[in-house]
């Protein structure tokens, strides 16, 4: 029993009929990594951080990518160390006891669940510019945007997620092998756009470079800066952490993992930082800040209207691929979750394919929910809240568990450590600060009812605790 409740052990054998089948290996994995990093972040907030920073946002893109790569770092550690799945939520409960891993579960469904609506809000942007730029077709206003925007629901945004949802009740295997097209696909348009931008960039479009300086402040109640677009582009950087979620699933944790997440954390960076330079460089940021889609309206802008709807149209195939890893991910957070008593353990029981469906099901619900009905930058800031938490947890259990078993088996070391958790949890908490106050306070009521949660269900039904009590005779 630690401080915040019962601490659960290292490689815990689930052999309760409820073990999820081994069936990735790390051509999945990674393209699980990739297919969940580069989605609405590149293609979407991309403008939105340029409006906020100016060039400078090409800054908060190295910025995020720095902290991202020290957490990528932590979490590959993690995953090996402990590879059962449930990430952030698994590691925290190993090494910090059980309130501390509800706060971090809490905290990842805001992450996954809000990530998945981010993305299928981006996705019906870029249909619905496909639809009328390329086939000229015009959809009813009032079924693209929810009651906060005059509309009465974003139907496009829920489809997909049901979409999705269908699609991981059919297996996780079938669909990463369905993910590993569309990354290609992804990677292809992006490569296409970097091609075609590259000549036409102009130096004078990088100056001023930070017009709004560096550290997030108000203005007229947005927050401007390279710091206040850093809180928003980290979107585009997370989802490598959906691999080790899967790590109860992976054939050979320590290999196909370690390749799986920096592989996939490294090619989607690179390609990052050549996107946001070519789209400021090629037409300034003003004007890709007041875009919804600013890679195709940047080709159309250069006089490439084909490319441009090519380049839309990879975005309306291949976005889906992230709702898809966080779907996923989410689905296996909730599945250990209830595994471990904390939330109903009617929900965690596996199908023939090795999938939790109960569990799948509520998720994709939980998502189109939220993608139907609110605006994209909040939920895009409330996903990127809940992610800091849980890579501020990730770091925090790396040194903890180094200080309290420093000769465990780990297959992969951080190097440096001290430092790379540093990085992270200052990186992080900096970034937090840098996010609209009204987005830390929503996080704060957030977890306020997770805590309310814990004690009222999860604290009495925990297994920990229950074969805690069985072993002490009570
Ligand atoms: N990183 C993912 C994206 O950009 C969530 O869409």
């Amino acid at each position: 029993m630690g401080l915040f409740g019962p601490l659960k052990p290292l490689h815990r054998a689930e052999t309760d009929g409820k073990a999820l089948a081994k069936t990735l290996s790390w051509p999945h994995l990674m393209a699980l990594g990739i297919g969940g990093i580069i989605g609405t972040g590149i293609y979407t907030l991309t403008g939105v951080g340029a409006g906020l920073a100016g060039p400078g946002v090409i800054v908060s893109f190295a910025l995020c990518g720095l902290v991202c790569a020290c957490a990528a770092l932590c979490y590959t550690e993690m995953s090996t160390l402990i590879p059962t799945a449930g990430s952030a939520y698994t590691y925290s409960y190993s090494s910090m006891g059980e309130i501390v891993a509800w706060v971090v579960g809490w905290a990842l469904i805001l992450e996954y669940s809000l990530a998945c609506s981010t993305v299928a809000v981006g996705w019906s942007a870029h249909l619905v510019g496909f639809l009328e730029e390329a086939v000229g077709l015009k959809l009813p206003a009032f079924l693209l945007a929810g009651p906060y925007a005059g509309g009465l629901v974003n139907l496009p945004a829920v489809l997909v997620s049901l979409a999705v949802m269908g699609l991981l009740l059919i297996g996780a295997r079938e669909s990463a092998t369905l993910n590993i097209f569309l990354v290609i696909i992804k990677i292809v348009a992006l490569g296409a756009f970097i091609f075609l931008g590259m000549p036409a960039i102009q130096a004078g479009h990088y100056d001023p470079f930070m017009p709004f300086g560096f550290f997030a402040h108000e203005i007229g109640g947005e927050k401007f800066g390279v710091m206040a677009a850093a809180a928003i582009v980290f979107f585009a950087f997370f989802g490598f952490d959906a691999v080790s979620t899967s790590a109860e699933e992976a054939k050979n944790p320590g290999r196909d993992l370690t390749i799986g997440i920096l592989g996939s954390m490294g090619v989607s960076t690179f390609i990052y930082m050549l996107v946001a330079a070519v789209a400021i460089g090629a037409v300034g940021f003003q004007d890709i800040a007041a875009s919804g889609e600013p890679l195709p309206h940047v080709l159309r802008t250069l006089g490439q209207p084909f490319v441009a709807s090519l380049v839309g149209g990879a975005a309306i195939v291949a976005l889906p691929s992230v709702i898809l890893v966080m779907m996923y991910g989410q689905s296996r957070i909730f599945f250990v979750m209830a595994r471990d008593g904390l939330l109903p353990a009617a929900v965690a029981k596996v199908n023939a394919k090795g999938s939790p469906a109960l569990i799948t099901l509520l998720t994709g619900i939980f998502v189109a929910v939220f993608a139907g009905f609110v605006p994209l930058k909040k939920i895009a800031e409330l996903s990127n809240a809940g992610t800091l938490i849980a890579f501020i947890a990730v770091a925090l259990s790396m040194i903890i568990l180094r200080k309290k078993l420093p000769d465990a088996v780990r297959s992969f070391k951080v190097p440096l450590h001290w430092l790379v958790a540093l990085i992270t949890i200052g990186g992080c908490a900096f970034i937090f600060s840098s996010l609209p106050v009204q987005s830390q306070g929503f996080t704060l009521i957030w977890m306020v009812i997770g805590l309310v949660v814990y004690f009222s269900y999860g604290r009495w039904n925990s297994r920990l605790r229950k074969e805690a009590k069985i072993a002490a005779g009570e």
